[in-house]
């Protein structure tokens, strides 16, 4: 797809034109990603329907969108790796090209078998992060496939899990906070070997007896943003992200005063 810095109205155009193909593919992976690297620890199965990826000790894998976004909402249903996944990283995120670059993340971070996976979120703008939150997640992520989404309109960035909203970060532009809003995005995942820090802060070390570890993929949708609509959670959605935020939320930035001594940062209190 075009980028979209000159010209927005041209942008969303083609952005449209391109839905059209979207739609038309649903349930077809394998018309919307490469594999991008692992040597063959990527694959796409059942007449392109499913994606895996795999992590063994030699190296993890990884996928690509075809097409790059700008605004939307962005469904994946995942199965992480099963059974004993510490040390194991599966990253799941939009994200733009060059160092002022824009992300959108999703990592989930294994852990041993019947302990809680990490869910870690975090937004980049303009190259810079430290906007992490973390959850553990109300269901096993292992037995099942569950639907992970990413809304991204002009005025606010949403992550849901299986619809309940668990994030939000909204635009505060007019607080001088720069939000992800120039910068066409590419949707990637990959997995990898992440055993110095991923499971409770590096404990715990992957246990490459148990490998290869698989994450699965499949009905990939997107629905493009549609201008005028404002995309801001209803009463209820903010109910159950209030639910989520108060019983699963391991993490938050916002919160953490030991590492930012001068203030945490200003898009925290600005959305007090
Ligand atoms: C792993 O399990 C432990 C113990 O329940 C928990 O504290 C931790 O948050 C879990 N996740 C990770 C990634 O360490």
């Amino acid at each position: 797809m075009a980028p979209c810095f000159s010209s927005m109205s041209l942008c969303m155009l083609v952005f449209l034109q391109v839905r059209s193909l979207m739609m038309a593919s649903a349930g077809r992976i394998d018309q919307d990603f490469d594999i991008a690297w692992g040597d063959g620890r990527g694959k796409i199965l059942n007449n392109g329907e499913l994606l895996t990826l795999s992590l063994d000790s030699t190296s993890g894998s990884g996928f690509q969108s075809k097409n790059e976004y700008m605004f939307g909402k962005i469904d994946m249903q995942i199965k992480l790796v099963p059974g004993n996944s510490a040390g194991t990283v599966t990253a799941y995120y939009l994200s733009s090209q060059g160092s002022t670059h824009d992300e959108i993340d999703y990592e989930f971070l294994g852990n041993l078998t019947g302990e809680p996976y990490t869910l870690h979120t975090n937004v980049y703008t303009q190259g810079k992060g430290e906007r992490e939150q973390q959850f553990h997640l109300w269901f096993d992520p292992t037995a099942d496939f569950h639907t992970y989404s990413i809304l991204w309109s002009p005025q606010t960035i949403v992550f849901s899990v299986d619809g309940t909203p668990v994030r939000e970060f909204k635009s505060m532009e007019s607080n001088g906070i720069p939000f992800p809003r120039k910068q066409a995005m590419r949707l990637y995942s990959s997995i990898w070997n992440a055993d110095q820090w991923a499971t409770r802060g590096g404990l715990i070390k992957t246990d490459w007896t148990e490998a290869p570890f698989t994450a699965s993929y499949r009905n990939f949708k997107v629905d493009p943003w549609q201008s005028g609509h404002g995309a801001l959670l209803d009463s209820a959605s903010q109910g159950k992200m209030k639910w989520v935020q108060k019983n699963y939320m391991i993490y938050n930035y916002c919160t953490d005063n030991k590492r930012f001594p001068q203030g945490v940062p200003p898009e925290c209190s600005a959305a007090a």
